[in-house]
């Protein structure tokens, strides 16, 4: 029989708006799939989304939104811990450790900088500091496994590169290998795995481009039935005449369809689109019906946990104390590493 290790997995999203059908394919579905078997770590980055939003009410009421999101798909905070990045302060802590060995270089190659650059936005520090608070959230846990979409890969090298970069840094070169092959565990920090899932890595929105908060082309996962509709009925598509044969492979609505279809209902819906006399319009009704299946239940607790802040907010504080005193353990080995004052030294213990 072979036996799998128990892995800890950690991934965030920013509440900057409600979570829609990319965050939930690219990563909450495959983050909660991992929680059944693995230690899940997950969390609310709130501090990341600061460097954008400008609205205390609104970062308040999105961050409950992304925890009962994860809440209502199914994750059981008894069993995985769920908490709000700025409850857990050491990590601006680590961010500073981490920034005071990484070279600008690395911070300048960083897609998000570089497109901003390139659209002539006016930049603050928080987007250059983005990847190394990043990779402070990572690496103050120990993690093993960074469940994300396609779009954070990039992110994921650079947190293993600035573990690497610290760990060269404050212990020396390994013996007898180079800095890549030598397995960091147990000494300072450790270097995480990104985890894709190719089938839904880059999920399309209503435009055709990637499904983002950003580009205003998502579908929220818990639209209520008249914007579902709206939502779906909107999706870009060709104008192939309804009786003409259709490729199913070229649509977005068949992309999403397959997101949630088991694979019969996937072949039966592909037969449809090359036989002819199936419209774009009907693609969307099946869809629709699925899409209804899949986020109706859910939807419903997301209703109910919403109508409860005070709830959520006790499940987050109750994660965040457990989130910490993680937290704690690894900010120790690196203050001893780097002849800095202890932890234990400098904080009154967490209640
Ligand atoms: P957005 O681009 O809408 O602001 P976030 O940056 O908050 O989304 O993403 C949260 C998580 O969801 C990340 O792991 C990200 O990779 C994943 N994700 C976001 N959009 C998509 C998408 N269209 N396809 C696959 N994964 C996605
Ligand atoms: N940057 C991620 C995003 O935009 C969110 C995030 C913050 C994250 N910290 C993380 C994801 C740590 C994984 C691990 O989607």
């Amino acid at each position: 029989m072979t036996e799998t290790r128990r892995m800890r997995c950690l991934s965030g999203i920013k509440p900057t708006g409600q979570p829609h059908w990319g965050n939930y394919f690219g990563m909450i579905r495959p983050a909660l799939e991992l929680a059944r078997e693995h230690e899940a770590y997950y969390f609310v980055a709130d501090l990341h989304a600061l460097t954008t939003v400008r609205d205390a009410a609104q970062l308040r009421k999105d961050s409950l939104g992304i925890a009962a999101s994860l809440l209502a798909s199914g994750l059981d905070p008894a069993k995985s811990v769920l908490w709000r990045q700025s409850d857990v302060p050491e990590v601006l802590e680590l961010t500073w450790a981490l920034s005071c060995v990484t070279g600008m270089g690395l911070v300048e190659r960083a897609h998000a900088y570089k497109d901003a650059r390139a659209k002539g936005k006016d930049l603050n520090l928080g987007v250059v500091t983005y990847p190394v608070l990043m990779a402070a959230d990572i690496l103050l846990y120990d993690s093993d496994l960074v469940p994300v979409g396609k779009d954070q890969v990039q992110h994921l090298e650079m947190a293993r590169d600035m573990a690497t970069y610290f760990n060269v840094a404050f212990m020396g070169a390994p013996e007898g290998g180079t800095v890549e092959d030598v397995t960091w565990d147990g000494r300072l920090l450790k270097r995480p795995q990104a985890l894709v899932q190719q089938a839904s890595a880059v999920v399309p929105g209503l435009d055709g481009q990637k499904m983002s908060k950003s580009y205003g082309n998502t579908i929220p996962m818990f639209a209520g039935s008249k914007e579902l509709k709206q939502r779906v009925m909107a999706i870009k598509t060709d104008s192939t005449p309804l009786e003409e044969p259709k490729d199913p492979t070229t649509c977005n609505v068949f992309a999403l369809y397959s997101l949630f279809a088991s694979p019969e209902e996937r072949e039966a819906l592909a037969e449809k689109y090359r036989g002819g006399n199936f419209g774009y319009g009907h693609a969307k009704l099946a869809l629709l019906e699925l899409a209804e299946r899949h986020f109706g239940p859910a939807r419903v607790r997301y209703d109910e946990l919403m109508a409860r802040p005070d709830d959520l907010e006790d499940i987050l504080a109750d994660g965040a104390a457990r989130a910490r005193l993680v937290a704690r353990g690894v900010l120790e080995r690196v203050r001893a590493a780097c002849g800095l004052s202890s932890v234990a030294h400098t904080r009154p213990p967490v209640a």
